[in-house]
């Protein structure tokens, strides 16, 4: 497709106008109806966040001797970061555009360390250890890095079965990987014992945290029960964690932290033989926003230890409020006991079908998400769920489980049919699903 660039301009007034405009049929994240993909403090933040971003916009932390500010904003993040995830002074990282490149970024380390003390002798083809909860985040960097994916099963209420992911381990795994929590379930992996496996292989632990990295610290703090995840677990060697989701600043901003340097190190790329310079970047991109990175520093300096207790301690009577509720509906259940706001609600009989559930609630005009191991619908509490807003979805909830229940022909109509294809495909019947996915994508860019 090819369209052409507007002759003249526009006046900028008109387009500003035009632009809001477009994003009024956009989901009503605001008005909590979503269940992801938007991390929203308060609109008081959102337009401090505006300000901080937008005086740095032009910024680049490509150089950041040229911009000795966020060299220092970044250096800080990331030292708060490691204080937060138990590290202790010898830890050390950098900042990302997100969870994403954080996982890419730890998995090149471990796989480039492997090479440098040669475990991957003999051209032996480095592997993951994984459990399959872990986010296609890992796939993608397995993809790019040439690492083979082992993937482990994992029971919703468990986290990875930790006997099975011993069994994968050989002489060519970088690191063993576990999540804190998972994105589907909200379950924590057993992390020490995962710790303990990779110590025993002298290989990596790294811990995803990018969702619980700014969650879990405070539920902890406040009195819940939170198992073992962090530094403070002998052998846990590196942890991802996004304050763009659970430390509500701006989007681009994740931190990737080592338990030493030296470990770091191998995330680097220095190159001397480059006519146009002499070229150091520390992560995976080249110009690197200096909006990110300066919200970041100023959104942990915004809510402080306190502001975030105080934040956290809302969003955990939220979950309350939500998880009484589902348990007071005949029909669904709460997957596993997650510790915080992150989690799954399948069905709990023949007679309820989880994802006409999900298209009753989404002609009801929610945005779930959809779990496809099991069917399930997705949860994941920020402030926009407060001030009625649960009650509301637990209300409509209610009335959706009894319009559905023992109608089974729900389950072939609407997106309910596609969930429950793609849920159900046999091993090795998944081309044609993924051709018809990447249809989609291609779809997505038709002007
Ligand atoms: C557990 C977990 N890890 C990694 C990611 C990837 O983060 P991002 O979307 O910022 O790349 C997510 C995103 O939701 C996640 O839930």
């Amino acid at each position: 497709m090819s369209v052409p660039i507007p002759e003249h301009g526009t006046d900028r007034g008109r387009l500003l106008g035009e632009v809001r405009a477009a994003a009024s049929g956009d989901v009503d994240w605001h008005g909590g109806r979503t269940f992801s993909l938007v991390y929203h403090h308060s609109d008081e933040h959102q337009a401090f966040l505006e300000q901080v971003v937008g005086s740095f916009l032009s910024t680049n932390a490509l150089n950041p001797l040229a911009f000795q500010s966020l060299r220092r904003f970044e250096a800080e993040v990331v030292a708060m970061t490691a204080w937060l995830l138990g590290g202790d002074d010898g830890a050390a990282g950098t900042m990302s555009s997100g969870g994403t490149e954080s996982i890419i970024l730890a998995v090149k380390a471990y796989r480039d360390r492997a090479r440098r003390v040669g475990r991957l002798a003999g051209g032996a083809t480095p592997n993951l250890v994984l459990p399959v909860t872990a986010h296609p985040a890992f796939l993608k960097a397995c993809h790019l890095l040439d690492v083979e994916p082992r993937l482990i099963e994992v029971a919703p209420e468990l986290g990875v079965d930790v006997t099975a992911a011993a069994e994968r381990v050989d002489a060519a795994t970088i690191a063993v990987v576990g999540s804190a929590p998972n994105y589907p379930y909200g379950v924590i992996d057993p992390i020490p014992e995962l710790a303990a496996l990779a110590q025993q292989h002298d290989v990596g632990c790294h811990v995803d945290a990018c969702l619980g990295g700014f969650l879990l610290p405070w539920v902890e703090r406040l009195g819940r029960d939170v198992p073992p995840w962090d530094f403070r677990v002998p052998g846990v060697t590196s942890i991802s964690a996004d304050l763009h989701k659970y430390g509500f600043t701006a989007k681009g901003a994740s931190v990737i932290v080592y338990r030493d340097a030296a470990l770091r190190r191998h995330q680097f790329q220095v190159e001397t033989g480059w006519p146009g310079g002499v070229w150091l970047s520390p992560t995976i991109a080249g110009t690197r926003p200096g909006g990110a990175i300066a919200g970041a520093w100023a959104t942990l300096h915004a809510f402080g230890v306190d502001g975030y207790l105080d934040l956290h301690r809302g969003l955990l009577e939220t979950t309350d409020v939500l998880r009484k509720g589902i348990d007071d509906i005949d029909g669904l259940a709460v997957l596993g006991d997650p510790p915080a706001g992150v989690f799954a609600v399948g069905s709990s009989t023949d007679e309820v079908d989880a994802y006409a559930v999900a298209d009753a609630m989404e002609a009801r005009g929610w945005h779930p998400d959809r779990l496809l191991r099991p069917p399930a619908l997705h949860v994941m509490v920020t402030p926009v769920h407060a001030d009625g807003v649960a009650d509301r979805f637990l209300a409509d909830l209610a009335d959706s489980v009894e319009e559905v229940r023992g109608r089974p022909e729900l389950s072939t109509q609407g997106q309910a049919a596609m969930y429950g294809m793609v849920a159900t495909l046999p091993e090795g019947e998944h081309e044609p699903a993924e051709e018809f996915l990447l249809g989609l994508i291609d779809g997505l860019y038709e002007v």
